[in-house]
């Protein structure tokens, strides 16, 4: 059986978590496959919330086993928090929850490392969630980062952790001019972990190529959104990995000829966490409303998001470099009540109108994005049980984002809880022009 993966089309924050709950119901194993716990996955099932930042969101289905992949960076005391409260919840996580051995850990030097590196950025700051993500794979790229196989055995853990963190003391105190680490304190507390990860630590590639050799269905659920690919993102205001589908294969040690299917998650509109260009943001009322029907403030930093209209020319992008075969489309239920919809279709740049999307930031940064202007609707869609029963303004929002982007949807989604989601199925899907 094959991998489905599902992507982030926009700036993260497109509802990945949702959705991945919704189809973990049918597959045995759901993966997690980059970023650490900067990404914060909310899933809603009864009258209960939860937020995900490094367990994949398949966790709260009994049959599914969750895996973290080598190309996640782990802080350990944030997985094992994480762990504690979905027991608390009750569902058992032990034999259900497997670490890669080569991911890489996030330490608390990581953090002080990035801090310090904003604050002196000041201006220039990238606005980052503040967990160390960067810094964490800059030693892993840098060859000189610790794994979670170094958990596992004090005497090594205590050589490399106390050798770089008198390496990181030495950056923050000369470079930053930051406070010091306490490197006894640091090594203690870090070599009570081989106990706590024990369970869950394995090599998590042999276990899902012979998962997939026995017939399983495996989900990868990437992290934050294509736009913020280091590669393919808005450099520099980007995250330090790869939620591009690429980032599968590296992340997780699958071979690409086992993806059979690219799924994007796309929000009806737009929205980006921290700094970098945004070309169709809002700073007005709209942008406002958007904001508040959509509850847009950070799952991890509770930092209000930038609000905007959907931009089709940065999709189109995204779907390319992706290839997704199919887009789920979120949080349509928020342009309820909206007199008209406007949706990004080109830019203006030098004079000139053009369909390309410049991921280099100064280019995007002086764009002018040009709109089609599309009705609203009034009526509440969560009522709606099929696509045909959406309110034509709706149906057609939707028909011209297909038809646009040359890709099937296959899920509308109208609020957070899982019943509030349309299947649509590929004979009703709206023709493709
Ligand atoms: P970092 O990943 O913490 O290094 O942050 C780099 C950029 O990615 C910042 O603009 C963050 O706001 C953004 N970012 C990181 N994780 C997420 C996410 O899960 N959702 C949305 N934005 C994110």
């Amino acid at each position: 059986m094959p991998v489905t993966v599902v992507i982030g089309s926009q700036w993260g924050d497109e509802g990945k978590g949702k959705i991945v709950d919704l189809l973990s119901e049918d597959l045995d194993v759901v993966a997690r496959y980059q970023g650490g716990a900067n990404a914060g996955h909310t899933i809603c099932w009864d009258d209960q919330e939860f937020v995900l930042h490094l367990v994949p969101s398949g966790i709260f289905h009994d049959n599914t086993t969750c895996v973290i992949g080598n190309g996640v960076v782990i802080d350990p005391v944030a997985v094992m928090d994480e762990i504690k409260t979905i027991q608390d919840l009750g569902y058992d996580v032990e034999g259900r929850l497997l670490i890669s051995h080569n991911a890489h850990l996030i330490m608390p030097y990581h953090k002080a490392v990035e801090q310090a590196r904003e604050r002196l950025r000041d201006a220039d700051a990238i606005g980052t969630t503040g967990r160390g993500i960067g810094p964490a794979y800059m030693d892993k790229f840098a060859r000189t980062g610790i794994r979670m196989v170094d958990l596992l055995d004090r005497d090594t853990l205590r050589a490399k952790l106390t050798h770089a963190i008198e390496a990181k003391n030495n950056l923050l105190r000369s470079v930053y001019g930051a406070e010091e680490l306490n490197v006894d304190a640091i090594v203690d507390e870090y070599v009570e972990f081989d106990r706590l990860v024990d369970p869950y630590v394995t090599d998590t590639t042999q276990y899902l190529n012979r998962a997939l050799a026995e017939g399983k269905h495996v989900l990868a659920e990437g992290a934050q959104g294509s736009l913020l690919d280091v590669d393919f993102g808005t450099y520099p205001y980007v995250t330090s990995s790869h939620p591009t589908v690429g980032g599968c294969c590296t992340g997780l040690g699958v071979p690409p000829t086992e993806i059979n299917r690219v799924i994007g998650i796309v929000k009806a509109y737009s929205t980006r966490v921290g700094n970098g260009p945004f070309p169709t943001e809002l700073d007005d009322e709209a942008g406002e409303r958007l904001r508040s029907v959509g509850h847009e403030f950070g799952a991890t930093t509770g930092r209000p998001r930038r609000c905007g209209w959907l931009d089709l020319v940065a999709l189109r992008y995204t779907a390319q470099v992706n290839g997704f075969t199919d887009i789920a489309v979120t949080k349509l239920d928020v342009l309820t009540g909206m007199d008209e919809l406007k949706v990004a279709t080109t830019y203006r740049y030098n004079g000139k109108e053009s369909a390309r999307f410049p991921s280099e930031t100064q280019t995007l940064e002086k764009v002018e994005p040009q709109y089609e202007t599309l009705h609203g609707w009034t009526a509440d869609l969560r009522q709606a049980t099929s696509f045909e029963e959406l309110p034509t303004n709706a149906q057609d929002y939707l028909t011209f984002v297909q038809d646009f982007l040359g890709v099937r949807i296959s899920l509308v989604s109208m609020g957070p809880k899982r019943t509030q989601t349309i299947t649509v199925p590929p004979a009703d899907a709206p023709v493709v022009a």
